[in-house]
């Protein structure tokens, strides 16, 4: 349920700190609710072959998961070989993570951090900068964030995501039926203010005591964040399903994926994006310089 936007952007740090405390509330709910969980106790894989394909072998790759939540996501690649550091301003986010990956014995690496103050905590720089499935909702600032993960990215690195797509804010999500555009496509600094007295999106029974404050961002606004920061698109893809039920009435298409039922294969409801640092001393060999 949407209740209004935020009229004042100073409460923006406000509304991150009701977020957090949002996050920190849902991560025991969801480590007890996230079919991950138990998927990789029973040794399966809980990323997605779109996501695994794009992204290809990461055996020894240094890979930073930006806001990891309870690490799920994060011990399936340490499994597939990488050398993960996961990182959530969510600290019961992150005990949840650790629990799981001691409990799996999975070796992984997790921080409590906003991905903002990430510079100022973390030394490292990466192989890869993975995050995935509902992450730009939280952030106020993109262009911060495109400086940030360019920051962690070695030279040749590779920034990796994978998210719902923009076009899904557009329409009403509070009922089933015919799509119903009632949201601007556009970024507006205030976020908007959401009780979700429906449920939470993975354990409909638990209804969470604290809003949250969401941004939307179009595209443009993420390619334009990325760019800016001096990274080099290598691909876009759109997808026509998404990996949650977004709208009331969305029906399952494959394993842990939906789509609209009224229009199956028409919509773009996921998009993932692979982008490079460029390599100075790796472009001049051979070159005209
Ligand atoms: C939907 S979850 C992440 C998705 C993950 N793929 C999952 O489903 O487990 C969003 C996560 O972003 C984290 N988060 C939001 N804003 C953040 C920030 N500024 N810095 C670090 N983590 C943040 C939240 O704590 C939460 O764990």
């Amino acid at each position: 349920m949407v209740t209004g936007r935020e009229q004042h952007p100073t409460k923006t740090l406000e509304a991150e700190r009701s977020n957090q405390a949002l996050w920190d509330e849902l991560a025991p709910v969801h480590y007890r609710s996230y079919r991950e969980v138990e998927i990789l106790r029973a040794g399966g894989e809980v990323l997605d072959e779109v996501e695994t394909q794009e992204l290809g072998p990461v055996t020894d790759r240094t890979l930073l998961h930006l806001q990891c939540h309870i690490g799920t996501d994060s011990l399936a690649w340490a499994r597939r070989g990488a050398r993960v550091t996961g990182v959530d301003f969510s600290a019961r986010s992150i005990a949840m993570a650790e629990t799981l990956a001691r409990e799996l014995q999975i070796p992984a690496r997790f921080l409590h951090c906003n991905v903002y103050d990430l510079p100022q905590q973390l030394d490292e720089r990466y192989d890869i900068v993975y995050t995935s499935r509902g992450v730009l909702c939280w952030l106020y600032d993109l262009q911060r964030w495109g400086g940030i993960i360019a920051h962690h990215l070695k030279p040749g690195g590779r920034f990796y995501l994978m998210e719902s797509h923009p076009f899904c804010n557009l329409f009403d999500d509070s009922r089933p039926g015919r799509l119903q555009l009632i949201h601007s496509y556009f970024h507006d600094p205030r976020p908007v203010r959401w009780d979700s007295g429906d449920g939470d999106y993975d354990d409909a029974s638990y209804v969470p005591c604290h809003p949250s404050y969401e941004w939307v961002w179009s595209i443009a606004d993420v390619l334009g964040a990325l760019l800016g920061a001096g990274l080099r698109l290598e691909s876009v893809r759109e997808l026509d399903r998404i990996f949650y039920r977004h709208f009331p009435g969305m029906v399952p298409c494959r394993d842990r994926w939906y789509q609209h039922p009224e229009h199956p294969g028409q919509l773009p409801l996921t998009f993932t994006l692979c982008a490079r640092k460029p390599d100075p001393s790796a472009e001049s060999v051979g070159g005209e310089s």
